[in-house]
């Protein structure tokens, strides 16, 4: 991709914890497996994947909130990957957080306006008679009143709560915004407001963003391109309308069934159990559609989309033949 927002090649990463029983040794648990992807400028990318595959080590990756191996590199700039300690104002600039929980993000004994100034006062931005009037257009950007700036996040609801996090990490003009299951603590009608307002604001700003979900098709609705994590690998890749019209992974498939309303029917068992394992696919032990070969070899990802159209890539020994070609 010529006009990458970000870059991301061979991302890993791990966690050490204690093990349970075991003495108190320590654990290395792989997280996320080599990952390679890039976002382009102003481009919307859900990232989407059950609950414990790596989504939001991804994110906070992104963010240097966490340590990885591999490289990220965001408009130019590539990121320190020992974390957050050692990221550049310039970096942490361009990139910000919106999370799924708003309430917790905000100190509760500050007003809007403080919270909104902020960022601004931490980077030295403007006069004070500036930061307010920042505060006060973004305030309106985000569908608020400029009266918020008085107010405390108490006497705020939840989908406001989330409107005034979504102002605060924009007041730094950011090119990329994380946005981590930002709408799943909302009711339905609530997050569909905020899935208009990053619409909206992905239109009038040309903001690049990385939307992570659990539900496919929500990410569908906002995204334009989808890269499906499953145990810290990326298995499918490609636009929003090629994942979710015709998904070429059985875990897609699954996924998708799942979003339209039935369980997980054709898989079982934990997306965390091992985590992501040195041979074979790493969908295996769920994979309605196995073969004696899957546990073998790591599948690569292949493209399986028509000559013309934009790449979709599928992780799966199914979509291979035995020259190597793509099955029709
Ligand atoms: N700080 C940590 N220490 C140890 N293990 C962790 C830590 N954070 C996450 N993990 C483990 O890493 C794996 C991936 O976690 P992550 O939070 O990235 O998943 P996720 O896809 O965002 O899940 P969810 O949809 O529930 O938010 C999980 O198995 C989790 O238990
Ligand atoms: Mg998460």
């Amino acid at each position: 991709m010529s006009n990458a927002l970000v870059v991301i090649k061979n991302l890993s990463n791990t966690y050490r914890t204690r093990s349970y029983g075991g003495f108190g040794r320590e654990v290395i648990r792989p997280v996320l497996d080599h990952i390679t992807l890039e976002i382009g400028q102003g481009e919307i990318f859900g990232l989407v994947g059950e609950s414990g595959c790596g989504k939001t080590s991804l994110g906070n990756s992104l963010l240097g909130l966490i340590a990885y191996e591999g490289d990220i590199i965001i408009d130019g700039l590539r990121q320190n990957h020992q974390g957050r300690l050692k990221r550049s104002k310039a970096l942490a600039r361009k990139v910000q957080a919106v999370f799924q929980d708003p309430g917790a993000a905000l100190n509760p004994a500050k007003t809007i306006g403080w919270l909104m100034e902020e960022p601004l006062r931490i980077h030295g931005i403007g006069t004070k008679q500036e930061r307010i009037k920042k505060v006060d257009a973004m305030l309106h950007r985000v569908g608020l009143d400029p009266g918020y700036k008085t107010r405390r996040i108490h006497e705020l609801s939840g989908g406001q709560k989330q409107r005034v996090c979504i102002g605060c990490a924009l007041m730094l003009e950011p090119k990329l915004i994380v946005a981590d299951e930002a709408v799943s603590s909302l009711d339905v009608s609530v997050g569909a407001q905020i899935l208009n307002l990053f619409q909206d604001l992905h239109q009038s700003l040309g903001l690049g963003m990385l939307f992570i979900s659990h539900n496919l098709h929500v990410v569908y609705h906002l995204c334009h391109r989808i890269g499906v994590m499953y145990k810290g690998q990326i298995l499918e890749l490609g636009t929003a309308q090629a994942v979710y019209s015709h998904p070429g992974h059985p875990y897609t498939q699954a996924l998708l069934e799942a979003a339209l309303g039935s369980e997980l029917s054709d898989v079982s068992g934990q997306p965390s159990e091992g985590l992501y394992q040195k041979q074979g696919c790493s969908f295996v032990a769920r994979c309605p559609w196995k073969r004696p070969g899957c546990g073998k070899t790591t599948p690569r990802l292949i493209n399986i989309a028509p000559p013309e159209a934009p790449p979709q890539e599928v992780r799966c020994f199914l979509l291979h033949t035995e020259e190597g070609k793509v099955k029709k």
